[in-house]
């Protein structure tokens, strides 16, 4: 894997090792934690931590909140789901950094977890801030890489700890890896990418590295009004990224036949959970409805798109799923992927509480706790918390 792992790393009763996990789950409207997979994913090497009599000190971020403390944005929920998960202790610090950081680790007894505040409550965080990798640095002996879904981020979390610190990825980590790696490196053909999300310029340079390993790739979800608008369809009142159409031009002049976007759309009188809804052909959207789904007609040609195919790698939502009206296009793509024959990957984030929500997480081969993360894994990108680790690693 040429990282190196938990087994490398010399901990005993007593070390205090700083455990990066990616606890950026959703909250439901209570404040309670919504979908938990993030969660659960990361408890074996939690427990293999406390099983060592080690202290865990747990660092995430959850959102964006750009420097601020924001309480709606504290991890306070998040260790408390983390408490009935765990047979070990779990205390909530709130703080990041700082005295009482400091007092909370330096007295949590062994085999016990301590969930700090919301990195990203500090700039300093995704700011790779030396002082800040300082402050973090000094509560631990051990560094351990677990976020797997945020390893595509150069943060002080991800990169200036293991430059700091001896360090290992953790079990998930180790996990994703292993079930990734044959995607990364060329899987069993036809190789299918089915590829939704909101944003196209979040994506466009991995949709065109995609592009050279797959047999086919299907667009949906958000960004798929910009790739519709760039073939001289109308979407309506729907919002497109105008600097991104000559892109998505290009990307369709090069990929021909191998592109399928969507032949029919769920739209609605207005962005909104309760708005009227129909289904119609991509050249029927009127000028005044939003584009915020894709219809049965495209779910039915995906299906015999992909029927043959022997992997298949979803990333992305194909539609506004989080309001049921619309959350067909994702669920029913959920629905047919698991009906494959084919190896079938499910790049995390919102693809994946898909599957969980559809009840379908064990039909596929792996589900990913990354979302952006795997996309660039897949592709054979480098993820900079993987390479801090390869650099630096347990010394
Ligand atoms: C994710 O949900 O993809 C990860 O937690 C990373 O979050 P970010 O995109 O805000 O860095």
């Amino acid at each position: 894997m040429g990282v190196p792992t938990l087994a490398d790393l010399p901990i005993t009763r007593g070390s205090r090792v700083l455990v990066r996990v990616d606890h950026n789950v959703p909250l439901g409207e209570n404040g309670q934690v919504g979908d938990d997979t993030r969660i659960v994913e990361s408890l074996p090497t939690l427990r293999a931590l406390v099983g060592r009599g080690a202290v865990a000190i747990v660092l995430s971020h959850l959102g964006r909140p750009q420097g601020v403390s924001d309480p709606a944005l504290s991890l306070a929920p998040v260790a408390a789901r983390l408490q009935q998960l765990m047979d070990a202790p779990v205390s909530f610090v709130p703080a990041t950094v700082g005295p009482d950081a400091d007092r909370a680790v330096a007295s949590a007894p062994p085999g016990s977890v301590v969930v700090l505040e919301n990195l990203r409550f500090h700039r300093g965080e995704t700011g790779n801030d030396p002082a800040f990798a300082d402050a973090l640095a000094r509560m631990g002996q051990f560094y351990v890489n677990d976020a797997f879904g945020t390893a595509h981020r150069a943060h002080a979390s991800t990169v200036g700890l293991p430059a700091r610190l001896p360090a290992a990825v953790g079990l998930l980590v180790e996990r994703e890896l292993h079930a990734l790696d044959d995607l990364r490196r060329g899987p069993p053909r036809p190789y299918w990418a089915i590829i939704g999300g909101a944003k196209v310029a979040d994506k466009i340079t991995l949709l065109q590295r995609l592009l050279g390993q797959v047999d086919g790739l299907a667009i949906g979800g958000g960004m798929a009004n910009t790739f519709l608008a760039a073939t001289g369809h109308s979407v309506g009142a729907s919002r497109i990224e105008a600097d991104q159409l000559e892109g998505a031009q290009a990307l369709v002049a090069a990929a021909g036949t191998r592109l399928v976007l969507p032949e029919d759309v769920v739209v609605a009188s207005a962005f909104a959970a309760d708005a009227a809804r129909r289904v119609v052909p991509v050249d029927a959207v009127a000028p005044d409805e939003w584009v915020m789904d894709v219809g049965p007609r495209t779910l039915e040609r995906w299906a015999r798109a992909l029927a043959a195919a022997a992997t298949v790698f979803w990333n992305g939502p194909l539609g506004v799923f989080e309001w049921p009206p619309f959350a067909e296009g994702t669920l029913g793509t959920a629905r047919l992927l698991a009906q494959l024959s084919a190896r079938v990957v499910v790049g995390g984030g919102d693809s994946g509480a898909a599957v969980a929500q559809a009840g379908l997480a064990r039909q596929f081969a792996h589900v990913s706790t990354g979302g952006g993360a795997a996309l660039a894994y897949v592709q054979g990108r480098e993820l900079p918390g993987l390479a801090a680790l390869a650099k630096g690693g347990a010394r």
